[in-house]
């Protein structure tokens, strides 16, 4: 698949050099291509990459994943263009500044907020409920760690769910986009347990089943 990927920081390098690393080719769209750290995050993803500017990395791209902070998402969409039934996979989480707390709940969500935003586009809310640390490798002894998803197109979220797969991630489906409006809170606990009760981040939901 072709991957693009709008941010080069924490998520967007790590997802992008596991991506790479799975045969993907991903184009990175950046605000500063040209950067050193842009130049050798490319060249970590093993031939299989390029950076660009925002709005040139879209075309062609059968995933469009927004790897920004929450402030910066509505800006960086406005990038775009025309977005209608591309599969944008949102990895963000409504943050407040000093990650006491989430901006958005329980009536509405940043997966949905993103949706009015991105008009047209099939966004599936997804890797935003583990560290990058852990997408650079899911593997917890003989168990994957669980990344939930979840969209309201079938089609894109089976393009999410490879995806997934491809990095080593269980995958469970977590419904409508509407979901956004748990998998945000639980990526909030999962803040709280990594940096306030020290769990730090190489720790991972996990969904058993019997
Ligand atoms: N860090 C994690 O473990 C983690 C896990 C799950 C979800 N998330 C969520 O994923 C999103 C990205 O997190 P991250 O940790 O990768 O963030 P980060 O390390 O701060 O990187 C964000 C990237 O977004 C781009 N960007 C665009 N506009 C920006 C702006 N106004 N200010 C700063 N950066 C801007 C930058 O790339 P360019 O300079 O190339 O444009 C930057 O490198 C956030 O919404 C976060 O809540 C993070």
């Amino acid at each position: 698949m072709k991957v693009a990927i709008l941010g080069t920081g924490s998520v967007g390098s790590a997802l992008g050099i596991r991506w790479g690393d799975a045969g993907h080719s991903v184009v990175f769209g950046s605000r500063s291509p040209q950067g050193e750290n842009v130049k050798q995050l490319v060249a970590r993803c093993g031939g299989r990459a390029v950076a660009c500017s925002l709005r040139e990395a879209i075309p062609g791209a059968d995933a469009i994943v927004i790897a920004v902070p929450w402030g910066a998402a509505r800006e960086t969409l406005s990038h775009l263009g025309d977005l209608t039934g591309r599969t944008l996979i949102d990895c963000t989480n409504p943050l407040l500044a000093d990650l006491s707390g989430i901006e958005l709940g329980h009536s509405t969500s940043a997966g949905e907020q993103i949706a009015t935003w991105a008009a047209g586009a099939n966004v599936v809310k997804a890797f935003n409920s583990a560290s990058a640390k852990v997408m650079f490798n899911p593997q917890f002894g003989e168990h994957r760690a669980t990344m939930f998803y979840c969209g309201d197109d079938a089609a894109a979220k089976l393009v999410v769910r490879q995806l997934i797969e491809d990095i080593g991630f269980d995958p469970v489906d977590a419904g409508p986009l509407t979901s956004s409006r748990y998998l945000e809170p639980l990526a909030m606990l999962y803040i709280h347990l990594a940096f306030r009760q020290g769990f730090g981040g190489n720790c991972a939901f996990k969904i058993m089943k019997r």
